[in-house]
């Protein structure tokens, strides 16, 4: 078998066109999303990520903001900053790129984020939210995922999802959300025993591990749908959880990285803060 490859890159591009109509109609109303990106520090792979995220914002015509502030930054610096945003009528979505620099606890930041500005979906209230299945905003990663699966016409009702990784990114959130789709959802992560018995039984295998090649065509049956939610630098090239050659000839979907996953995560951050400004002129 040779599996039909899933790129999120394409969906991205025609539901980010889709958004930017939305957008040019919101502004009609007089209604201008705005979503606020800050970053601490000068980490390169993050000065990336959000320089996309702005790029992104842009491309669609949405407000966005880059605060860009030194690593040496204090926490009550950047608390102080959040209330004023939090406070701004103007800004829909808050965003704080992590990690953060020690000094400053990541939490705190995210706890400090007025939960409907908060368009990662990290602040406790609505991952409450996402538990008891109220409407929220979802994290953008385990969203893209979700609607990269309904896009491609992979049903859920009933199937067995195996996550390997439990991150609060990543992992957790994204079996609640597929558990809310009436899926079968098993966890793993690096102290479960005997990981490939568990792989070899999902129908969706999902893996958020960060750790290149983990999870090979032995590692599944034939006729799985294989989610690669990796991003790991091996010799200076970008590749994911999975080894998509030998995962590939068994699989009956996959997703490639680069091109796979990472351009929803971008795609659904964009999702939510329409979603906020419309909450908030309704
Ligand atoms: N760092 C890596 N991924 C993310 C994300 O989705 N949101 C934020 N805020 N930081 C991240």
């Amino acid at each position: 078998m040779s599996a039909e490859v899933i790129y999120g890159k394409q969906l991205a591009e025609t539901i980010r066109q889709e958004m930017k109509e939305e957008v040019a109609q919101l502004s009609e109303q007089g209604i201008h999303p705005k979503l606020v990106v800050i970053i601490v520090g000068e980490d390169p792979a993050s000065q990336s990520y959000v320089k996309g995220k702005q790029r992104a914002s842009e491309k669609i015509g949405m407000n966005s903001d880059l605060l860009e502030l030194s690593a040496d930054t204090s926490e009550e610096k950047l608390l102080e900053i959040i209330k004023e945003l939090n406070e701004d009528k103007s800004v829909h979505g808050i965003l704080v790129q992590l990690p953060l620099p020690e000094q400053i606890d990541d939490q705190k930041v995210i706890e400090a984020i007025d939960p409907s500005k908060d368009v990662d979906g990290f602040h406790p209230s609505n991952v409450g939210r996402l538990m008891t299945g109220q409407e929220t905003f979802y994290p953008c990663t385990p969203y893209g995922i979700l609607v990269m699966l309904q896009r491609a016409d992979i049903s859920l009702e009933g199937k067995h999802v195996v996550i390997v990784g439990r991150s609060n990114l990543v992992g957790k959130p994204v079996g609640q959300l597929l558990l809310n789709e009436n899926a079968t959802v098993t966890h793993c992560h690096s102290r479960t025993k005997n990981l490939r018995e568990h792989t070899k039984q999902a129908d969706i295998l999902i893996v958020a591990a960060g750790k290149a090649g983990l999870i090979t065509g032995e590692d599944i049956s034939d006729g799985t749908v294989v989610i690669d939610v990796g991003v790991n630098r091996v010799d200076g090239k970008l590749t994911g959880d999975v080894d998509f050659e030998s995962a590939s000839e068994k699989a009956s979907h996959i997703t490639p990285v680069p091109k796979g996953v990472g351009p929803m995560t971008i795609t659904m951050l964009l999702h939510n803060t329409i979603k906020a400004a419309k909450w908030i002129h309704q």
